[in-house]
């Protein structure tokens, strides 16, 4: 067999993740999964202390190591990444404040537009920085957004935000060609309950998805995580996008 498919397709032993964005949320639910099923776990944030308690913790502590970053900055990322080797698996989940960049096209200020895009720059400067440190045959998840295959509605504020999840898609799709044999595969979640949703908001949308989505139950990080981990095992699948979203978009 030329892949590395053996009897036990959900193991990740021996295998090195690096999570960016492992903090909280979907990274962090990644994390702990990929820890699990026997991988080193490489945990990237900006914040040192979160990262340590996500580190505590994993099924086994000791294969985990916290990088701070700031996703943001090339040298950032660089200088994180310095001393790391044949990274099999990447998933890349950061995102900064993405609620404080909505509102109407027509008033919506410039640098609030443009930051509409940090999180597809942030991806960029990840890629760049981590592809020379990965395995030939291992993989990258970039995390992109339902609004990037069916943009969200009129007044959502979303308008510029949207093109930054279609960015992450269409990038993604093509670094499936451009850096292969390493696959290339985005998740488009739809709405799961984490920080990027204030309190009172959670509660809401808690209740919308139980009463509206096909699934009528709340999605967790744990769900998307099952999703990332699916995309590192399986050696023939890239350039795929992948919903993730309880079936919002069946409308
Ligand atoms: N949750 C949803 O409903 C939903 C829906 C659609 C798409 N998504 C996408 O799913 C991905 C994960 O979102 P989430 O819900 O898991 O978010 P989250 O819980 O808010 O986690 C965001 C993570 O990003 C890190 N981060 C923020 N700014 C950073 C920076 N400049 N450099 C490095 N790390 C940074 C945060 O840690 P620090 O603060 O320590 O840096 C944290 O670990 C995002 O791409 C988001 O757009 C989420």
């Amino acid at each position: 067999m030329t892949t590395d498919v053996t009897d036990h397709p959900f193991t990740l032993e021996g295998k090195t993740v690096l999570v960016v964005g492992a903090s909280s949320g979907i990274g962090a639910a990644t994390s702990r999964l990929v820890n699990s099923l026997g991988a080193n776990v490489l945990l990237a944030s900006r914040t040192p202390s979160t990262l340590e308690s996500v580190r505590d913790q994993l099924a086994d502590p000791s294969r985990a190591a916290v990088l701070p970053m700031d996703y943001l900055e090339p040298e950032s990322v660089t200088s994180a990444l310095k001393n790391i080797r044949n990274v099999d698996h990447v998933l890349i989940s950061a995102v900064a404040d993405e609620n404080k960049k909505r509102g109407a096209f027509l008033k919506l200020d410039e640098d609030t537009m443009r930051a509409s895009f940090d999180k597809f720059w942030g991806q960029v400067n990840v890629v760049r920085a981590v592809v020379p440190r990965m395995t030939k045959r291992g993989s990258l998840t970039l995390l992109s957004s339902v609004a990037g295959l069916a943009p969200s509605g009129a007044d959502s504020g979303l308008s510029v935000m949207n093109g930054a999840q279609a960015a992450v898609i269409q990038t993604g799709k093509s670094l499936a060609r451009e850096l292969a044999p390493l696959r290339v595969n985005v998740i488009a979640p739809g709405v799961v309950l984490t920080n990027v949703w204030k309190h009172d908001e959670q509660r809401s949308l808690a209740e919308w998805m139980r009463e509206d989505l096909p699934v009528a139950h709340v999605g967790e990080p744990e769900h998307v995580a099952t999703a990332a981990v699916a995309f590192m095992v399986n050696p023939y699948v890239t350039g795929t996008v992948l919903p993730v979203d309880g079936g919002l978009l069946l409308g």
